[in-house]
């Protein structure tokens, strides 16, 4: 069952937070010149046209990325925003990028992407969108499943995306063996799972499950536009980091206030920035 689709939901506060902790993980993986990989397992379309009539339904974007992309440029957000800006004109946002176009637009020519979709009306739009870029591989399979096969890369350096539509009961705990499986493969690799706040016991499921795995170190990021309850779909969503670059947990804690302060939806909108599991 494939019915989600993220041209609903693109640009909303969720991809804000989740984009801005990618282009983070790529801008540290950038400070060596050794090539390094982006693997993501729930790619999605790869850009989005804010004026669709998926996008007519929702407006999640307003509440997003329109709410800050003229805004002072905060320095953790600069490659971020300088790539939505560089598909729109001054005045008028009328696209944004997916996790995808962000990584293309942000890898360099020695990196490679791996990328898997599985929707057949999503699938094409991405392969389009990499037509002739040598660096990428893109498959029309179960991220899980590809996620095994393209372990350990011969990079021995990148960052896994694990970005599922959390449609299905089964995808916390789908999550969660594809990152064990995904460790004791690649110890060493960077993996971003987001997750949305919807109803508290999935939240706390992931979090019980990775905070008892035995990971390296785990940075938890979250973002709360509204006070958390059970009844009203997502009031926030967060990121689990595990072996996340050594700054972004200082560069988190400055930008998490700020994104507050922009996104926040209600007096009570905050963040959580803790280490599910500490540092050695
Ligand atoms: C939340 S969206 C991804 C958004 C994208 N990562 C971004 O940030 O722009 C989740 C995507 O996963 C796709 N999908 C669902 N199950 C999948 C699976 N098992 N393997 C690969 N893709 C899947 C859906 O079609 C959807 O496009």
């Amino acid at each position: 069952m494939l019915s989600y689709r993220h041209s609903f939901h693109a640009g909303n506060h969720a991809d804000v937070l989740k984009h801005a902790v990618q282009a983070l993980i790529l801008q540290a993986l950038k400070v060596k010149d050794k090539a390094f990989v982006y693997i993501d397992t729930h790619a999605g379309a790869g850009c989005y046209d804010l004026h669709s009539k998926e996008m007519d339904k929702t407006g999640e974007y307003l509440e997003g990325i329109k709410r800050l992309w003229q805004a002072d440029v905060h320095a953790e957000m600069q490659d971020y925003l300088a790539t939505v800006k560089a598909l729109n004109n001054d005045t008028e946002l009328r696209h944004y990028p997916g996790s995808p176009l962000l990584a293309k637009q942000l890898c360099r020519p020695q990196d490679r992407l791996v990328l898997s979709e599985l929707h057949p009306a999503d699938f094409p739009l991405l392969q389009q969108l990499f037509v002739g870029d040598r660096r990428s591989q893109i498959h029309r399979v179960d991220g899980f499943a590809h996620l095994k096969a393209a372990l350990p890369p011969v990079e021995r350096r990148g960052m896994v995306l694990i970005d599922p539509p959390y449609e299905l009961a089964h995808e916390y705990a789908d999550v969660v063996k594809a990152l064990i499986d995904g460790l004791k493969r690649w110890a060493t690799g960077t993996f971003a799972i987001w997750y949305p706040v919807a109803h508290s016991d999935d939240v706390r499921f992931l979090e019980r499950k990775l905070a008892s795995a035995g990971l390296p170190e785990t940075l938890q990021i979250e973002l709360n536009v509204l006070p958390a309850n059970n009844r009203y779909g997502m009031t926030g969503s967060g990121m689990m980091v595990i072996n996340p670059p050594w700054k972004l947990e200082q560069q988190m804690a400055e930008l998490l206030p700020w994104l507050v302060d922009k996104l926040g939806q209600s007096a009570e909108a905050d963040f959580k920035l803790r280490w599910l599991s500490e540092p050695h």
